[in-house]
């Protein structure tokens, strides 16, 4: 990947750059020097982090084990906790009247909790589930909606040393089953539902399903009360949260662990069929967490309204809500539901009502805001904004562009964030007061962090060229192993490039040498010996006005090894008025993208077959699945479709291809 290909030459060409604005950098929390400070003496600079940030019950004096390489441990001879440090220790500083969490629901209602009543309420909910038989070291299932007690429910874990694991609310039953096995949970903390989309959902039924599936070492299951809806009951093993939770002593004495006790596990899927159980532990996780969110959304605790609308069955909900923000004793907005209920401008709506000042979201929601048009949150006031983020996939230039533009008003600063479930925390991004950003680019690693762009050989590739993406220095918030796999740790992650880190992403540096992100190596096509990137030709149909959406694969071509198929969703509303209609109005349309894609990249990268369809086959968590497009462009019977967000989108776009 180090010759220089069309794919990379057409990023190349995106040359905007936006540098912070003079007071926007005079008052940030970092500044240059942190990069200086970090190169001459890394592991002092996160030992600073960890003893400024954290409060050690026994301060560490070890900072980096590399002994047991690669296994890394930080901090080892530290205790700490990490409930103390993300709620008790702000009561105790006097910050117990500020409002940790504004939470409001997708029903309408609104919550606001203090950090000492939630300091009250992590306590009671930790006596609680020491009481149902949870000690330290034993794993807890959670498994709920956006409300406060899923927080809580963490904290509690946390703060008597039971790792949890977080299992999405939209999961299946039979996806819950084989994490509660694998994780061998004892405990599992449900509700009776959650609402989306403007009815109720029901949660309860399918860990009842889960659990009658047998084997779990299962005793209880705690249910919080959401919905009001009818639930089926154990006898013995069920209790409700308010049975027991209210009742308890708001008081309890954290459990002081060693820094390198896990914290939790939290499942994902690679690249063989086994969801991959990947654990953090204490110390090092949160210290990077509370770094990354104060220096790359340079959060003042005192008067910024914080919202990152990630659930917390993903890494971004662990990090970016439930413990950075707290650990910095942040004010947060927790949203519940879906960004179109009751209306397409909800989110905009939280964001006037609470006057959110950052705010966090992922690209493929950005995208889908484009689709529904500018006017949607052009209806609301934003001014209160003053950093945006973006998290989880390649964002591509048109879209960077319209968050600054249309939801920043050209005022705000747009961090890129490169990270993983494995990394804990951000990794690359710019800093808002220092970096002049530019769109669709991830650009440095923080500092602290070491990263290089390698190439085949493993070796570093230079200005302009692309590569494998590795980390090549441990990180503090590092995964230290897929639960119970130690051997597919290191094949997966220290084995390709060994001693250092393989992310799994292409990337390139630009003339810069500032870091693109061009997607998983798994999604870069090789067509007649050419390297392309599946982002890139999307970012070039979605920067065709006609286009809202786009999702590319590389289908198995005889010819040509691999093939560029595209599948388009095109853009609704009155912008669009010259899009061609009648008869031969669908090969029009493909035939001027083709031509497009042609044009903006080279006549390499033209998708052999462009399809409209009206959806994408997206996860819960917003991710194109790519593979079951690969099975539609491979004319393959399509396979698994358990993790879509919604299961029939498979069947509409084959019905609509049968029909076209
Ligand atoms: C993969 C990790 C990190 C939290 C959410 C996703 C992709 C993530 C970016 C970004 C380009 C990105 C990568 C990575 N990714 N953020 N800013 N630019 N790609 O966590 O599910 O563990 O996925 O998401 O491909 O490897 P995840």
């Amino acid at each position: 990947m180090n010759d220089a290909s069309p794919a990379l030459e057409n990023l190349l060409t995106e040359t905007r750059a936006f540098p912070p604005s003079p007071e926007f950098a005079a008052q940030a929390n970092v500044t240059a020097d942190e990069y200086d400070e970090a190169v001459a003496d890394r592991l002092g600079f996160w030992a600073d982090r960890a003893r400024g940030l954290l409060t050690w019950q026994t301060p560490f004096t070890t900072v980096l084990d590399d002994s047991r390489a690669p296994r890394y441990d930080w901090f080892t001879d530290g205790r700490l906790n990490a409930a103390y440090n993300a709620v008790d220790r702000h009561v105790e500083a006097g910050n117990g009247d500020r409002v940790a969490i504004l939470w409001e629901g997708e029903d309408g209602s609104e919550r606001r909790i203090t950090y000492a009543e939630l300091a009250a309420e992590v306590a009671r909910a930790a006596n609680a589930i020491a009481g149902l038989g949870i000690q330290t070291g034993d794993r807890v299932a959670i498994y709920l909606p956006m409300i406060p007690e899923a927080i809580v429910a963490m904290l509690a874990c946390a703060r008597i040393g039971a790792p949890h694991s977080v299992v999405f609310g939209g999961f299946s039953a039979d996806a819950l089953h084989s994490r509660i096995l694998d994780a061998q949970a004892r405990l599992v903390i449900t509700a009776d539902g959650g609402f989306r989309r403007g009815a109720a959902s029901p949660l309860k039924p399918a860990v009842d399903d889960a659990l009658a599936k047998g084997g779990t070492d299962v005793e209880h299951v705690l249910v919080v009360r959401r919905t009001g809806g009818d639930v089926a009951w154990t006898e013995g093993r069920d209790v409700w949260w308010d049975d027991v939770v209210p009742h308890a002593p708001a008081e309890h004495e954290p459990v002081w662990v060693e820094a390198e006790h896990p914290l939790f596990i939290l499942y994902t899927s690679g690249t063989t069929g086994k969801p991959k159980g990947i654990f953090h532990t204490t110390g090092g996780y949160l210290t990077q967490c509370a770094y990354t969110h104060s220096a790359v959304f340079d959060l003042k605790p005192e008067t910024d309204v914080y919202w990152c609308t990630a659930d917390i069955g993903w890494v971004t909900g662990h990090s970016y809500v439930a413990y950075g923000p707290l650990v910095n004793g942040a004010t947060q907005v927790v949203y519940e539901g879906t960004p179109d209920s009751p209306h397409k401008g909800r989110w905009w709506e939280i964001i006037q009502k609470y006057g959110v000042t950052i705010f966090y979201t992922a690209p493929t929601a950005i995208r889908t805001c484009m689709k529904w048009g500018e006017e949607i949150p052009g209806g609301f006031d934003l001014s209160s904004l003053r950093v945006l983020g973006s998290v989880g996939e390649p964002i591509n230039p048109e879209a960077w562009m319209w968050y600054r533009r249309v939801i920043g008003g050209d005022r705000c600063p747009v961090v890129d964030t490169w990270w993983q479930t494995e990394t804990g925390a951000i990794m690359i991004s710019p800093l808002p007061g220092v970096t002049a950003t530019k769109p669709g680019s991830a650009q440095v690693p923080l500092p602290g962090i070491s990263a290089r762009i390698l190439d085949d050989a493993g070796e570093p590739v230079g200005d302009g060229q692309g590569g494998y993406l590795a980390i090549t220095e441990p990180w503090p918030a590092m995964l230290r192993g897929i639960w119970g796999d130690e051997r597919r740790y290191a094949e997966t992650y220290w084995s390709r490039f060994p001693g250092r880190y393989f992310a799994g992403d292409g990337a390139k540096y630009d003339d810069d040498g500032d870091i693109w992100l061009l997607g998983r190596v798994d999604d870069v096509m090789n067509v007649s010996g050419h390297r392309l990137s599946t982002t890139e030709i999307e970012s070039a149909l979605v920067a065709h006005p006609w286009v809202a959406e786009a999702a590319v694969v590389g289908a198995s071509d005889e010819t040509t090894g691999q093939a560029v198929v595209a599948f388009v969703i095109l853009r609704g509303g009155d912008e669009i008025t010259d899009l061609p209609t009648g008869e031969d109005g669908g090969e029009a349309i493909v035939q001027t993208l083709r031509g497009h894609v042609g044009q903006v990249i080279g006549p390499i990268a033209k998708p052999r077959s462009i399809l409209v369809v009206t959806e994408l086959p997206k996860t819960r968590s917003g991710k194109i699945m790519r593979r079951l497009l690969r099975d539609v462009a491979e004319n393959r019977a399509v396979g698994d479709v358990t993790t879509l967000a919604d299961g029939g989108v498979m069947d509409l776009i084959q019905q609509g291809l049968a029909k076209g």
